[in-house]
């Protein structure tokens, strides 16, 4: 992380397209490091380092804002036809500009189902939703633009302010057993620190244009809503089947019980060597804990 201060540095401007959970964890430690940061949401923010972008109503930012952009992190998703709304509205803007690296945020959810195999850069996606099939025709959109793009497909995301103990603080938990039945995971942070950690290694946009990143610890949400309750030190509801909870569940998140699969961070982790903050989801949710309880 010392490198990347001297290799990146203060002449590097970030634009963090779609600022939400993730793009502001980005936003907040990329300007540590000395760069300057702009982001982007779809309504005004008090921020002066905030523009609009929305492309639902073809509200587009300003030329200025585009001026000696060497870097940009797309944390937005398929809109509701299926299109990027980045590339939608900004590619030809983008074509023109002397670009680094661009950065977008995809999902595992195009690999599909591999009723609990590990999954990798290595394998076919094979997507089973239809916003899993969206996702990849965006990979594909990002991938032939010609720009030059890396894709970090992301497990269930968490970290302060969105975690299990959100989920119990305002009662949306449901604690439901499906049997061998896992979800990978990752803490912001460790979306954060990957991607710089792969930006100071000028060769792997070349070589690696795909990238996941996950824990180490793919399991079953059961066991995590009990380390949770365990950690509150609160009596955690009785399980109930899947069977029992699916048609209470929203179409949303019964989709997400129709996908299990282990995702790999080989790459990432054995031949980047980056090195996991939250290897698990023990030390991520401990971390979540103690900035609930400031
Ligand atoms: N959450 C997860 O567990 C998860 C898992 C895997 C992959 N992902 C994907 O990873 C990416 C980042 O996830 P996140 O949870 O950090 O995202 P997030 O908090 O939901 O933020 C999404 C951002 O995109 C902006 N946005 C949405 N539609 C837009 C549009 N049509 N035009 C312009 N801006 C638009 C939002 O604007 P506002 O700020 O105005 O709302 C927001 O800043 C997303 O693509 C997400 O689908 C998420």
């Amino acid at each position: 992380m010392k490198n990347f201060a001297s290799s990146l540095g203060n002449k590097n401007k970030f634009l963090i397209l779609g600022c939400g959970f993730s793009g502001s964890f980005f936003a907040r430690t990329v300007r540590q490091f000395g760069c300057k940061v702009l982001t982007s949401s779809r309504s005004k923010k008090q921020d002066p380092n905030s523009f609009i972008f929305n492309s639902e109503n073809d509200i587009i930012p300003d030329e200025k804002i585009f001026d000696g952009v060497t870097h940009i992190l797309s944390c937005i998703p398929p809109d509701k036809n299926g299109r990027d709304p980045v590339l939608g509205s900004l590619k030809n803007k983008l074509q023109s500009l002397s670009l680094e690296w661009i950065g977008y945020l995809s999902t595992t959810g195009v690999y599909g189902n591999t009723k609990g195999d590990w999954v990798s850069e290595i394998d076919q996606p094979n997507p089973l939703q239809k916003r899993s099939h969206m996702r990849l025709n965006c990979e594909k959109e990002w991938i032939t633009s010609g720009l030059p793009v890396q894709i970090f497909r992301l497990p269930g995301i968490y970290g302060p302010g969105r975690s299990t103990f959100e989920a119990i603080k305002n009662q949306k938990i449901r604690v439901i057993k499906k049997k061998d039945q896992v979800f990978s995971r990752i803490h912001v942070a460790d979306i954060t620190n990957a991607i710089i950690h792969v930006l100071q290694n000028s060769n792997s946009l070349k070589f690696h244009q795909i990238i996941n990143i996950a824990d180490d610890q793919p399991c079953s949400q059961i066991e995590v809503i009990r380390y949770c309750y365990g950690l509150l030190d609160l009596k955690m509801p009785k399980p109930i089947s899947f069977e029992e909870a699916k048609e209470e569940l929203s179409p949303i998140a019964k989709s997400f019980w129709m996908e299990n699969r282990r995702v790999s961070n080989n790459l990432l982790c054995e031949t980047l060597g980056y090195k996991l903050i939250y290897k698990n989801y023990k030390v991520g949710l401990k971390n979540c804990f103690v900035n609930c309880q400031k």
